[in-house]
């Protein structure tokens, strides 16, 4: 029955790193993966993710399941990063939630939830967007449509058209936003502009879902989430999906959440219950190890402010190379970079054709997507000026 499967093709970007892992050039650069990585070319473990587990190493007195809804202290914790110690609506027991495997768990069982009560949903996705989010909420039923978001020619939002698109959405439909740092093009919405969303879902009644993966690696823990924070103060519902992957460092931990915001704490109640029942059909219980070290991190005063140093170290890092790439891509290419320090987190676009990016692989090995979607964080001290050259040589070409 199974050799009539056929093998698949790799996926895009992991086939790129796989590729960049083989590339004998010592010159090699790699920005292909989303994960952040320090000067020295290392994703590191963070000091505070380091304390939290020897910890738990010593403390730990079973390997029983998790609750369904995960540990919490990790839910507590969250809700507060994510909503705001002073959130009305957490405060007025609006908010649920559940641990989830990763950022991607969390998509998922939002998608299922929405799929409970509107099956089919119309799910209105940014173009671009990270492409998993389509077979992540696809596969569950959920169709989708395009709203225009990011305008290539001069690298930002067009918010106008992003407006005009979404005026077609109405109730029963859902908005998945990126909460901060878009990936891939990492241009980010203004708060007035997330005011207009706002406005524009409480007349129109559509549901925003909020993907948030890049907390605290914009502008910091707390702007990043200003704009799902302002959204939360005026609707009624919202879906948020989380992730500790890049800010705690726990990629393959598999921590994330999925938030519920409602009505009234009994409708908050009933999507808990909602989430529970679908975490149960997908993968019953969530796995313990990362959650129950961001829980302690979170609920820890020490660990906490040694996490948030951390983290603002590499928040400022990233911006600081943005700065640097900027300049010296312009001095290389002689043309205009500045979008490169306007935008924020992980990703850019270059602004180069798929062919210069397969020039730049197979020339210089410099290794970035098709779309010249580059990772930041992958640029350091001693791959800057070989990059920036390389990219300047294939724009001349
Ligand atoms: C936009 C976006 N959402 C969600 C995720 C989920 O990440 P994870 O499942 O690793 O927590 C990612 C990871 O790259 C992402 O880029």
């Amino acid at each position: 029955m199974l050799e009539s499967l056929p093998r698949l093709p790799d996926d895009p970007i992991l086939g790129l790193a796989a590729a960049a892992r083989a590339d004998g050039n010592p010159d090699k650069v790699d920005l292909t993966v989303g994960i952040y990585m320090d000067e020295s070319g290392l994703c590191p473990v963070f000091d505070a993710v380091r304390q939290a587990q020897r910890a738990l190493v010593d403390e730990e007195a079973t390997k029983a399941y998790m609750p369904p809804v995960g540990d919490p202290a990790f839910n507590t914790g969250m809700r507060q990063l994510v909503f705001g110690t002073d959130s009305a609506a957490l405060a007025a027991g609006r908010v649920s939630s559940i641990q989830t495997p990763g950022g991607c768990g969390a998509l998922r069982i939002g998608a299922e939830v929405i799929n409970a009560a509107v099956p089919g949903a119309r799910v209105w996705v940014s173009d671009p967007t990270w492409p998993v989010h389509i077979p992540l909420l696809g596969s569950v039923g959920l169709q989708f449509e395009n709203y225009r978001y990011y305008e290539a020619a001069d690298h930002s939002v067009d918010f106008d058209a992003m407006v005009d698109d979404l005026k077609q959405a109405r109730r029963g439909d859902v908005v998945l936003l990126h909460g901060c740092c878009h990936n891939p093009c990492g241009a980010d919405l203004s708060l007035e502009q997330w005011g207009v969303i706002a406005d524009m879902a409480e007349e129109q009644g559509f549901l925003p879902f909020i993907d948030i993966a890049y907390q605290g690696l914009g502008d910091g823990l707390e702007r990043d989430a200003a704009g799902l924070r302002l959204l939360a103060a005026r609707l009624p519902e919202m879906i948020v999906a989380a992730s500790c992957s890049k800010n705690m460092g726990l990629y393959r931990e598999r921590t994330g959440i999925t938030l519920f915001l409602c009505a009234d704490a009994n409708s908050a109640d009933a999507l808990q219950s909602q989430a529970a029942v679908a975490a149960r059909r997908v993968y019953s219980m969530p796995p313990a190890h990362g959650a129950l070290i961001a829980g302690r991190i979170l609920s820890d005063g020490g660990l906490r402010e040694n996490w948030e140093r951390e983290l603002g170290g590499m928040c400022q890092r990233i911006n600081g190379l943005r700065g640097e790439l900027r300049r010296k891509l312009e001095a290389e290419a002689g043309r205009d970079f500045g979008f490169i320090e306007r935008e924020k987190g992980m990703f850019s676009f270059l602004g180069l054709s798929a062919g210069q990016a397969r020039a730049l692989r197979s020339e210089h090995s410099v290794y970035m997507l098709d779309s010249s979607r580059i990772n930041v964080a992958g640029v350091n001290a001693g791959n800057i000026d070989y990059l920036a050259r390389a990219v300047g040589a294939v724009l001349r070409a």
